[in-house]
């Protein structure tokens, strides 16, 4: 059974559809022992303890004097878990070298857009959308990777695009990103790992087994 750790800064709604699909049998052979989050009124927070049998916590760099002793803490915490896979389900805190270092491979993240598009710093929520618009893309979409220790540069797992329509707003469109794209590709994502069915090879090129 892979034991998952989810990070979350916000509402959530990636976390939700991860345990639904695992609530469903649709991702099988993984369970989400803890959810982690930097902000302590995130409704993500709200979502584990109604789902119930995770454990929830809230650890941010604002509550310590310097980024080095928070990446210190953050470390012991997920050590402390041990967790076989870390999702980064919309989570906005820099995840420390120190920790890519420890969970090489074992950390995916969600960025809704078609990597290497609109990705990279300063890239996150509603700004990937207006940028997006801004270029006039046709399509657009979301994009499961690896962490490592750039923003977006990690390995890629599954990709899935969306069209833009005539009229989008990025409100709009950031919602359609998230119906058709990440609530898919998040759970598909962690099925494909779970039952050992991807693999990461020299040049970091995902393959699926
Ligand atoms: C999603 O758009 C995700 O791609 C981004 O943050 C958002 C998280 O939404 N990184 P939610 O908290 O899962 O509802």
């Amino acid at each position: 059974m892979l034991r998952i750790t989810v990070l979350v800064s916000g509402g959530g709604t990636n976390l939700q559809h991860i345990m639904d699909r695992i609530d469903d049998g649709t991702v099988k052979n993984a369970l989400i022992t803890n959810v982690i989050s930097n902000n302590a009124g995130a409704y993500a927070l709200e979502r584990a303890r109604i789902h119930g049998e995770i454990e929830t916590d809230v650890i941010s760099p604002k509550s310590f004097p310097d980024r080095a002793s928070f990446n210190k803490a953050f470390l012991e915490k997920l050590n402390d878990i041990d967790p076989d896979l870390i999702v980064l389900a919309g989570f906005l805190v820099v995840i420390p070298p120190e920790v890519i270092k420890r969970f090489r491979n074992k950390i995916i993240n969600i960025h809704p857009s078609l990597i290497p598009s609109f990705c990279g710093k300063g890239y996150y929520g509603l700004k990937v959308h207006e940028a997006a618009l801004a270029r006039g893309v046709k399509v657009t979409g979301a994009t499961v990777h690896f962490v490592d220790e750039g923003t977006d540069t990690g390995p890629i797992i599954l990709q899935k695009a969306v069209g833009v329509e005539e009229g989008d707003t990025p409100e709009i469109l950031q919602r359609r990103v998230m119906e058709e794209a990440e609530w898919i590709i998040l759970p598909k994502a962690i099925d494909l790992i779970a039952n050992g069915r991807v693999s990461v090879g020299n040049d970091r090129i995902v393959h699926k087994i």
